[in-house]
């Protein structure tokens, strides 16, 4: 069988998220112009270089065509928090990715306790033990219309102590939580 991409989107999409496994899962923290917390996980999300150090993350747009809140809050913003979520989390984290209106926060929908640990950033997820700080650096420009992948800047990481096993090496002891396609994960 083969599939041509262009002609069968949703078969190649699938094929794609379950073969590219699993994927690391970007919970991201967000403010609005009125610092409303906005919280959600994605998944087209992936390390692109080390010097600098650089991520990308591919929006799709809404069900209605609009763009994501995450999305809208990073070009005004230029700014997000990228929390990592350890196994505890996964079913809050899904939660996390329901279409809310953009004036509700998810912090606040879903009890998810939030704090500022880097001035002048989004807070971070309480129980997150490690988190990116992010600054906006390019939007790329697909064929496609719908998605737009961001490549950002890490400007700052927090990792929790225990986690450290050998603070020289930075060996860390992190089960991180991989998407592999709609609720499913390793
Ligand atoms: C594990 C997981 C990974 C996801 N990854 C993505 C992704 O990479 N890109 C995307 O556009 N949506 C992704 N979604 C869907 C968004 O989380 C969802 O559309 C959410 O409502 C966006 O919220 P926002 O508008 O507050 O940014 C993912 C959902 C889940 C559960």
């Amino acid at each position: 069988m083969f599939i041509n991409p262009k002609e069968n989107l949703q078969q190649n999409s699938n094929l794609i998220l379950q073969t590219t496994i699993p994927r690391p899962i970007a919970w991201i923290v967000t403010q609005d112009e009125n610092s409303l917390i906005n919280i959600a996980p994605y998944s087209l999300f992936t390390p692109l270089s080390f010097n600098p150090p650089t991520i990308i993350i591919s929006f799709r747009a809404k069900e209605d065509g609009s763009i994501k809140d995450t999305l809208r809050n990073i070009q005004q913003n230029r700014k997000c928090t990228i929390c990592m979520v350890q196994r505890d989390d996964v079913d809050i984290m899904y939660q996390t990715s329901q279409e809310l209106p953009s004036n509700q926060s998810e912090a606040k929908e879903f009890n998810i306790e939030t704090h500022t640990i880097v001035e002048k950033y989004p807070p971070i997820i309480n129980s997150s033990p490690i988190a990116y700080f992010c600054e906006f650096f390019q939007e790329i420009i697909l064929e496609e219309k719908g998605t737009i992948p961001l490549i950002l800047n890490i400007k700052r990481v927090f990792i929790d102590d225990k986690l450290i096993k050998n603070r020289e090496s930075l060996s860390i002891d992190f089960n991180s939580v991989g998407h592999i396609m709609g609720n499913r994960y390793r």
